[in-house]
């Protein structure tokens, strides 16, 4: 075999590694002038190639030329229809499975996670926000269902909560007053949701029942608002419901009792905030946060095409996330599989944060606070507000983060709950998908998966990507993309050739026991 391999993409890190193990690059006019082609996620292909001018291009040439009618054993592309798989050899190597939208769309994680109890005892409640594709009838309803349940449990959960804050309710008297008749259905409605979860067991067709009838619910969310939005914003005008301490007791019991079925509890807060999202975009395009049903219903509606072809989905936002100094961060991990029959799974052991430039709030749902994509936040001015411990390029690394925990004395829970529930969760989504996925030999895939952590530092799955992004967008990003990149070349290219192989940070965390039917032939990368 000629070690030929070919890059279509920003990939200089991937380039370099393979020269060094005594690959030839087929240069073509792409890979010659690195063509940025659109990133899958929120990479912007250039910086990352900026690192890349090579001084002997001339003598490249001269060698690529030689290669030029070889077979290439190694393509490295961006894109996954960059390579049809089905023209391969069994023995070139790829980095893209066919079909991987089963798990990398919005929406195909959504749909699949729900299938998880086929293949594991674990609830996809524990790790994934609560996601409805908004163009399918059925879930449209089930959303509703939802909104107007969390619109109660908020309510019980504002009435102890501002029990406990005795000076905002001196300072709220002066308001006017809704009937406590709303407290009574908020209840009924809890208890109802309770005695249907208890009954699931016994009939699985048991559907939500009723409680309130359609013009009920509408008086509900309508005082809801009244009560909640405009009395927790900073804005005036909110009404307060009567004898509200009567109910404090009661309000305390229930939500007791739904905490222990209700995984997403603690992290729904008291808003009702949701997340709108276009099901194949990225890089935070077309997000919107929202807190009221109508303008939900609405946004999505202004759409047509995007109904019918169902690629919105609306998912529960996280609205009391873990924050550093008061801000509000996600986590890009990345994980890598080698094989889908026995599906077998490298998680790294390095990740990144990437911070919002502004304080965490929710007077405001603009997506300068909510949304901490990069690509986002690199265009706005940090708050001058923002504490001063989160640096100006709103990036921390693992390490950076764990320095964060020791200092609050929490370092041990990065080991015992944050690196775990993030494998889990990555497991399960892959499981999910297995069978969906063309398991050929010889071919790999690097992930990117967001995440976010609870105050508990329980981590909750966001999404994951296809095609992370590698660029070198700040010094934490140009460490650990190159680490990465040079680590998956370990695993897919060394251990090959040598099973003891050094894998960098890349540690084995799935191999499945085989399954029986049959899959295409080839080899095994792993
Ligand atoms: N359920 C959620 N709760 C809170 N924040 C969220 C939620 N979903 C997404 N976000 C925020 O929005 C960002 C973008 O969402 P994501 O699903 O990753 O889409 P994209 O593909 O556009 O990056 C996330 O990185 C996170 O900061
Ligand atoms: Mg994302």
């Amino acid at each position: 075999m000629h070690k030929v391999f070919s890059i279509q993409g920003p990939y200089p890190v991937i380039r370099a590694g393979l020269r060094a193990r005594g690959w030839i690059e087929q240069r073509t006019q792409r890979s010659k002038h690195h063509a940025p082609r659109r990133h899958s996620d929120e990479g912007r292909a250039t910086s990352n190639d900026a690192g890349d001018s090579d001084d002997n291009d001339g003598e490249l040439d001269e060698i690529s030329r030689l290669v030029r009618n070889e077979m290439v054993y190694f393509y490295w592309t961006n894109r996954r229809d960059a390579i049809n798989n089905n023209s391969l050899q069994k023995e070139q190597i790829t980095n893209h499975f066919a079909k991987a939208g089963s798990f990398t769309t919005k929406v195909g994680l959504c749909v699949n996670l729900r299938n998880l109890h086929w293949f594991d005892s674990a609830d996809p409640d524990t790790f994934f926000p609560r996601c409805y594709r908004l163009g399918a009838q059925d879930e449209k309803q089930a959303f509703i269902e939802d909104y107007r349940r969390t619109a109660c449990t908020s309510l019980l959960k504002y009435i102890v909560e501002r029990e406990r804050d005795q000076r905002k309710r001196r300072k709220r008297r002066s308001r006017p007053v809704v009937l406590s008749k709303m407290m009574d259905s908020a209840l009924k409605v809890c208890q109802k949701y309770l005695e249907s979860i208890e009954h699931r067991d016994i009939d699985t067709s048991l559907e939500t029942p009723q409680t309130l009838t359609k013009e009920e619910w509408a008086e509900f969310i309508d005082s809801y608002n009244l009560v909640v939005h405009l009395c927790v914003s900073s804005l005036s005008g909110g009404a307060e419901i009567e004898n509200s301490d009567h109910f404090v007791t009661c309000c305390k019991a229930m939500l007791q009792r739904l905490a222990e079925v209700s995984p997403q509890l603690d992290i729904d807060g008291i808003h009702n905030i949701w997340i709108i999202k276009p099901g194949a975009m990225s890089r935070g395009r077309g997000i919107k946060c929202a807190k009221r049903l109508d303008q939900i219903l609405r946004l999505v509606d202004s759409d047509p095409t995007l109904i019918t072809e169902s690629k919105w989905v609306v998912q529960k936002y996280l609205e009391c996330p873990l924050l550093v100094h008061g801000t509000k961060f996600d986590l890009r991990q990345w994980f890598l599989v080698t094989d889908w029959n026995p599906l077998t799974v490298w998680f790294y052991k390095k990740c990144y944060l990437r911070f919002s430039t502004q304080p965490y709030s929710l007077d405001t749902l603009d997506s300068s606070v909510h949304l901490c994509n990069n690509s986002i936040q690199r265009h706005l001015r940090p708050s001058k507000q923002r504490h001063r411990g989160i640096p100006a390029d709103n990036m921390w690394s693992d390490d950076q983060f764990k320095s964060f925990l020791s200092s609050q004395g929490r370092e041990a829970q990065w080991h015992t709950v944050v690196v775990p529930g993030m494998k889990k969760a990555v497991i399960h989504a892959l499981q999910t998908t297995q069978d969906l996925m063309e398991s050929r030999k010889n071919t790999f895939e690097l992930y990117g998966a967001d995440f976010m952590l609870g105050r508990n530092l329980l981590p909750w799955l966001i999404e994951i990507n296809a095609s992370p992004t590698m660029a070198h967008s700040t010094p934490v990003t140009a460490r650990l993309c190159t680490a990465v990149q040079e680590d998956t070349l370990r695993v897919v290219l060394d251990r090959r050739a040598d099973r003891t192989a050094n894998t960098g940070d890349f540690q084995l965390i799935y191999r499945q026991v085989r399954k029986s039917f049959p899959s295409s032939s080839g080899y095994s990368i792993h």
